[in-house]
């Protein structure tokens, strides 16, 4: 059954709805994006996105063309419309099509903003083989550019990273910078080692995980030790366990890195938990 999907203003079946080839999205990669995960037919950490969304679109100097409330209409009316009960809405805001190829912004006056959104049905998200036998991981270059907090769409080199992974035999990839794990290619990366849980701290090098935040909460909650820092591939390799997380992954272990086995190469205690504890208490606030 063809989709229902947003796209300025209007809800079309996917085959109709057209963007120009002018496109500063497509021309330059010049927009910003949003992954929030679906649970029940409900919307998971929404309020965190749509924060995050306003200061990508800010750092690049472009207007909110949607205040969050008449976003979560759409994001709700796009869930309902497609039937969605696990699953993710994709969101994408563009500079707009100006009518021509140019490197100077448009004027935003005569240029409105492409707002795109779709859903994508995944059934029983919660239930992951994934997370029941963990990830295996490699580590490559970070070589993105250097505003990584700022949720772009320019997604060709994480995107690489993951064909590097499948190369490898492996699920993802940990990108490395100046000897220290910034993040994994589309998740935040962790190790947990002698009860504590550690992940580089924010800053312009990581995007600032809306499912990171809540986890990180969650873990001190439950009276668990958090340390923000930065830790090295071999740190990570003879940690006790490992995990990422993102919202289309929640919180997923990882078993081992570059080949090595962490712990006992299963998922482990601290991460297993986590993933529970995010997922019963998401459920519980989703929208
Ligand atoms: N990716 N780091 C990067 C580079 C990411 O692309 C993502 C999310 C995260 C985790 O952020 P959050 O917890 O807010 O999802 C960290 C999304 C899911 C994607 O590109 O599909």
């Amino acid at each position: 059954m063809a989709r229902t999907v947003y796209l300025n203003g209007e809800y079309l079946p996917e085959g109709e709805a057209r963007v120009s080839i002018f496109d500063r999205g497509f021309l330059m990669a010049d927009g910003v994006y949003e992954v929030t995960s679906v649970l029940g037919g409900k919307l998971v950490d929404f309020p965190g996105h749509a924060r995050r969304l306003e200061r990508s679109l800010e750092a690049l100097g472009m207007g909110v063309p949607l205040a969050e409330a008449a976003l979560l209409e759409i994001h709700r009316e796009l869930v309902a419309r497609n039937g969605i009960d696990d699953g993710l809405v994709y969101l994408q805001i563009t500079r707009g099509a100006p009518g021509d190829r140019d490197f100077i912004f448009p004027d935003p006056e005569t240029t409105p903003q492409t707002v795109v959104l779709f859903t994508q049905a995944k059934p029983n998200l919660a239930e992951s083989t994934e997370a029941d036998r963990g990830l295996k991981v490699i580590s490559i270059d970070d070589i993105r550019w250097g505003r990584r907090d700022i949720k772009t769409v320019q997604l060709l080199y994480p995107s690489m990273g993951k064909m590097m992974a499948k190369a490898a035999g492996a699920d993802d990839a940990w990108m490395v910078e100046d000897g220290a794990v910034t993040e994994g290619t589309s998740n935040n990366a962790y190790i947990v080692k002698g009860g504590r849980i550690i992940t580089r701290a924010l800053s312009t090098d990581i995007l600032h995980g809306i499912t990171r935040a809540a986890v990180l909460r969650f873990a001190e909650e439950a009276q668990m030790k958090v340390e923000e820092r930065s830790f090295t591939i071999a740190e990570a390799q003879a940690a006790d366990e490992a995990f990422i997380t993102s919202a289309s992954s929640f919180v997923t272990p990882v078993v081992q890195i570059d080949g090595v086995a962490l712990g006992a190469g299963v998922p482990g205690p601290v991460a297993k938990r986590l993933r529970q504890i995010y997922i019963d208490e998401s459920r519980k606030v989703a929208l």
